[in-house]
């Protein structure tokens, strides 16, 4: 593995730093809890898959029960086989049908001002019409359909309207460039592509329209594109007779009611690219029974979502964040999911506390790269604004430092609202380690304990349970509802990735301690994957994608640890002969990153060396460069071809600091 003597080291000065501070639920909130004590965890462990079917049949809607619970032959899981359900009905029509018809279901902001209210029964509609577009444009049940929007309504709606019709939707990120796009789209082989004219970010325009078009030159299985009015202009791109339509005009002609599909639990839901440890990313497939019964429950009890809530979760529907706890999650339980288009700081630092007033929010989950900008912004801008209707606190996306969680249990909290952490990963579907607020007694920095049914433990290099305090590889150890089933095209990939490190167990790429009470702190990434704000990004794609500059030779990317974004992308590049480093040149670079795969890449530093330090079989040695970049005593150089390469660059390194 490749940094396990990092994981120790991080190991081991975190155990000089323990945590004193203890949290315990406050006595009003516990009363008044969805879960009050540790009924569900011993339910649980006298039986995991009983305790599973039980709440998959209190929950969710079926068609057809299933016959059974699980099927195992790892790494190969079925969960409720021969169930029948679809999860666009349960998230909008049992709904629709109860008296929940006039809640709202979606509360929309827009970063310009504007924003919008639908209740279930307007999403039923919606859905509806949307799920007959679909149909006309030809996608049948199994189709893919990619999705490359911004945060507007028709996002949610178009991918409920996939899962009604059992064609698995491909969400892009609206913030990825068009080579990303193009990769995605042709790896899922979407038929269909779903866009908008453009998107709002800080005041301008993205323009999405032109972004696809540029990628679709290249991405023959799509027939058909639909396009939102959202800014009421293409940026310059032009509509393609016969392939690109316009959202209005086909809901407009669209008949009013589509039934929702009886779909086989395993049936695939959908598909979300994300970053691992080699260039391609993996299209991490999800499928329709265990996936639902995964958000519903843990959105249930981790948010303790009640039906009076405004929920508000501020990730982008781009990431699995927002599909399950934006979209599936919240809406399967018939809550109130607030959903924001804009940037945090547009037009001032306070957007966010704004929102919070103006819709009095209940329950907030958002990121410590957030929460630790907003600390960075200053006490002032939370303080403009009535907070008070806040009772529950969520992160999500990276370790938070305890001050970060200190500041947000007093800024925004105001002491009084439990913090939950939520450990969990695109590849686990939903929430894995986490407290339920009304039990579990809260660390600043931990995770806390694992969901009930779930289990998770803490290994050394062979797979042996480390003693508490020590640091080691976060694995998990028995099946949960809503793991991925496998990547999408590449089941072999799926079994090296995940299960041949520890093999019957899963590798989740993360470094872990489990303190004496059974406690998870997250250490962070142990594989050749950056996190910068929460985003998962890959060494080896920013490498490539430098590498295909014509001044660059080689490159090597790190990830070195940054007060706000958790980590930074530090790059170090060899030039071809004939090319000289300049400023201008390393403009050049991070915006050729940010530009080929998406702003969230560019490199924030940029260093120019004669030569990178490598193994004899020729591995860049990243762990090195980040102990230079980091200002550390450098680690275990003896597997160098050349030690004198790192000695140069470290010079240099100190020189220009
Ligand atoms: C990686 C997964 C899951 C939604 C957002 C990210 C890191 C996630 C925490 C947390 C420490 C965390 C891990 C994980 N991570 N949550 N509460 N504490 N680290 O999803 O892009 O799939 O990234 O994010 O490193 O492996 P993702």
């Amino acid at each position: 593995m490749a940094n396990g003597d990092n994981v120790a080291r991080t190991g081991a000065i975190e155990a000089l730093l323990v945590e004193q501070r203890r949290f315990p639920p406050p006595p009003e909130f516990r009363e008044q809890a969805r879960v009050k004590d540790r009924t569900p965890w011993e339910e649980a462990e006298r039986d995991f898959q009983a305790f599973w079917a039980k709440h998959a049949e209190a929950e969710l809607h079926w068609f057809r029960k299933w016959d059974q619970v699980l099927e195992w032959n790892a790494p190969w899981a079925k969960w409720f086989i021969g169930g029948q359900l679809n999860v666009c009905y349960n998230c909008v029509d049992r709904h629709a049908q109860s008296w929940r018809r006039t809640k709202a279901a979606i509360v929309w902001e827009g970063e310009p001002g504007d924003s919008r209210v639908l209740t279930y029964q307007d999403l039923h509609r919606e859905v509806q019409r949307f799920a007959n577009v679909l149909k006309s444009l030809g996608v049948q049940r199994g189709d893919r359909v990619s999705i490359y929007m911004g945060m507007v309504p028709e996002l949610p709606i178009a991918m409920l309207a996939c899962a009604r019709i059992g064609a698995p939707h491909s969400v892009v990120f609206g913030g990825f460039s068009s080579d990303a796009l193009r990769d995605r789209i042709q790896d899922a082989g979407a038929k269909l592509l779903i866009t908008q004219d453009g998107a709002w970010r800080r005041g301008s325009i993205v323009p999405l329209k032109q972004l696809a078009d540029r990628a679709l030159a290249e991405c023959p299985t799509v027939e058909k594109v639909v396009v939102l009015r959202r800014i009421g202009a293409t940026a310059g791109a032009q509509m393609v007779e016969g392939r690109d339509f316009w959202w209005d005009e086909l809901m407009a002609d669209a008949a009013p009611t589509c039934p929702a599909e009886a779909l086989d639990s395993e049936h695939p839901l959908y598909i979300l690219y994300t970053s691992g440890t080699t260039g391609k990313p993996k299209g991490i497939l999800h499928t329709t029974g265990g996936y639902l019964l995964g958000v519903h429950l843990t959105s249930k009890w981790v948010f303790d979502l009640k039906d009076e809530d405004y929920y508000w979760c501020t990730a982008d529907i781009g990431w699995v964040t927002g599909h399950s706890y934006i979209v599936y999650g919240p809406l399967s339980n018939g809550a109130t999911s607030v959903m924001y288009e804009g940037a945090p700081d547009w037009p001032e630092k306070d957007r966010y506390w704004q929102i919070v007033e103006k819709y009095r929010i209940n329950v907030l989950y958002t990121s410590p790269t957030f929460i630790r900008t907003a600390m960075k912004w200053g006490t002032e801008w939370p303080a403009k604004h009535d907070l008070s209707s806040l009772r529950l606190l969520g992160t999500v996306g990276e370790p938070i430092n305890p001050e970060a969680w200190m500041w947000y249990h007093e800024h925004i909290g105001h002491g009084r609202c439990p913090i939950v952490d939520t450990w969990w990963q695109t590849e686990t579907g939903m929430i894995m380690i986490t407290p339920l607020p009304g039990v579990v007694t809260t660390k600043p920095g931990s995770a806390t304990i694992p969901f009930p049914g779930v289990q998770a433990e803490v290994v050394d290099e062979e797979g042996n349970p480390c003693p508490p305090n020590a640091g080691g590889f976060l694995v998990l150890t028995r099946p949960w509802p809503a793991m991925l089933r496998t990547f999408w095209g590449d089941p072999d990939r799926y079994v090296q990735t995940y299960w041949s490190r520890f093999p019957g167990r899963y590798f989740t790429g993360d470094g872990a301690r489990k303190d004496e009470d059974g406690y998870f702190w997250i250490t962070g990434r142990v594989d050749d994957v950056v996190n910068v704000a929460g985003h998962r990004l890959s060494n080896i794609e920013i490498e490539s994608t430098l590498v295909a500059h014509p001044a660059v030779a080689e490159a090597a990317v790190i990830g070195r640890s940054d007060p706000v974004k958790g980590q930074a992308i530090s790059a170090f590049v060899v030039l071809k002969a004939g090319f000289r480093p300049s400023e201008q040149l390393r403009d050049e670079l991070r915006e050729w990153v940010a530009d080929k795969i998406s702003p969230i890449a560019r490199p924030s530093d940029i260093f120019f060396t004669a030569d990178l330090p490598k193994t004899r079989s020729a591995k860049i040695m990243r762990r090195l460069l980040r102990d230079i970049a980091e200002g550390r005593v450098l680690g275990d150089t003896t597997t160098l071809t050349d030690p004198a390469v790192l000695e140069e660059i470290k010079r240099q390194y100190e020189e220009t600091e």
